[in-house]
């Protein structure tokens, strides 16, 4: 039978890889500690799940696409109170099924991939899934490195005068997975005029806007015009709830219009009872707060272990991952599996793209006391 020629060619997702010699050495040690996934295992605060429970009815109907006002004035509140952004609840926010589906599925409404302007601008190292989308949907593609010598913002002045034009859809994610990088609001004002100018859409991918240890970071939506800028968030991380599915979508009321036709069609309304639950997270700072100091803590222990052995945090001061220099221009791959056989799983800067080379991502998602142990565990190794 003859499948999709772009998902048949595509490589394993690099972390099924990373899987296998997880696998093996597990094994042998009898257990790993794992900085190689963002997959957070702190607890979902309680008022959340009982406000889950508590929504749980005796019938229970197909959600609409539109989402519950509640959680969409939930999700406008947050943005007011957060960003100093008012935006419509009515007309301008959706809840998602956490930001994955609707990162993924954004191509299918901003590409016409039959007409000259089909090109879809990732940026790299970075998380796989705009890229992906992009590459199933046959879109053009325009891959941009983060540098470290450019703050791991994308070089605008480097894409060809000719290339702006084709732009369909450009994807920007910060703070940023994997470097840990901010961007200031001054770049979202330069990357939505030229959006403006010429007809494109700005995806703005903040899964991390709330993990952050420095100043809050900016987020797309502050730009003085917004109508081309798409911002996509999610509970997943600031709340852990990443078995929820539920993030929110803000944009303009015209690609509003057109996420409204394309969503019913995916079946991707988020249930109401997960709805409800998330609408007393985005209502709450307290829990987001503390979600931070745990993280806070993990750094605490972490960073300052490997600037002691001489390694360089590269990239930023947000999201729960530390992007570190290999020793000596080792390369990445080596250096994992040097950690992976004393027990510690990082993830190989080339896992994001070829821009990663000379670095890897730790995920400071083992618990504090794993931390710990890690730091036991590679001190005489690097
Ligand atoms: C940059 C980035 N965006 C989006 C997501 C997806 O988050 P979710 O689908 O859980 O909302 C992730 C998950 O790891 C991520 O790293």
């Amino acid at each position: 039978m003859k499948f999709n020629q772009a998902l048949e060619r595509m490589s394993t997702y690099p972390f099924v890889q990373l899987e296998d010699a997880k696998r093996k050495v597990a094994d042998r040690l009898g257990g790993l500690i794992d900085f190689g996934v963002g997959d957070p295992v702190e607890r979902t605060p309680e008022f959340i799940r009982r406000a889950l429970i508590e929504s749980v009815t005796e019938r229970s109907s197909y959600p609409k696409a539109a989402g519950l006002p509640e959680t969409r004035e939930a999700i406008a509140g947050w943005c007011s109170r957060r960003f100093g952004v008012e935006v419509d609840a009515d007309t301008e926010v959706l809840p998602s099924s956490g930001s994955k589906e609707a990162i993924f599925s954004l191509a299918q409404i901003a590409v016409d991939r039959s007409a000259d302007k089909n090109v879809v601008v990732t940026t790299e190292p970075g998380y796989p899934i705009p890229l992906r989308s992009a590459e199933l949907n046959g879109c053009g593609l325009l891959s941009v490195p983060l540098r470290e010598g450019h703050g791991f913002i994308p070089d605008l002045d480097s894409i060809d005068d000719g290339i702006w034009k084709s732009i369909a859809l450009f994807w920007v994610n910060y703070p940023n997975n994997p470097t840990g990088a901010t961007a200031p609001v001054a770049f979202y004002g330069e990357l939505a005029s030229r959006a403006a100018e010429h007809d494109f859409l700005v995806a703005s991918d903040e899964a991390y806007s709330e993990i952050y240890f420095g100043e809050p970071p900016h987020s797309a939506l502050e730009v003085t015009d917004r109508s081309n800028v798409v911002v996509l968030n999610t509970l997943s991380k600031r709340s852990a709830m990443t078995g929820y599915r539920s993030g929110s979508i803000v944009a303009d009321e015209s690609v509003m219009a057109m996420l409204k036709r394309y969503r019913p069609l995916a079946g991707t309304a988020s249930p109401e009872f997960i709805q409800r639950a998330a609408a007393a997270a985005w209502r709450d700072e307290a829990h987001v707060e503390e979600m931070r100091s745990i993280y806070g803590a993990k750094r605490g222990v972490i960073e300052p272990f490997l600037r002691r052995k001489g390694l360089r945090v590269a990239g930023g001061d947000a999201t729960f991952y530390l992007w570190v220099a290999t020793p000596q221009g080792e390369p990445e791959d080596a250096f994992a599996l040097r950690l992976l056989q004393r027990g510690v799983v990082v993830a190989p800067g080339t896992f994001f793209g070829d821009a990663g080379r000379g670095y890897v991502r730790m995920a400071l998602v083992p618990t504090l006391e794993q931390c710990r142990k890690a730091v036991d565990l590679l001190d005489d190794i690097i």
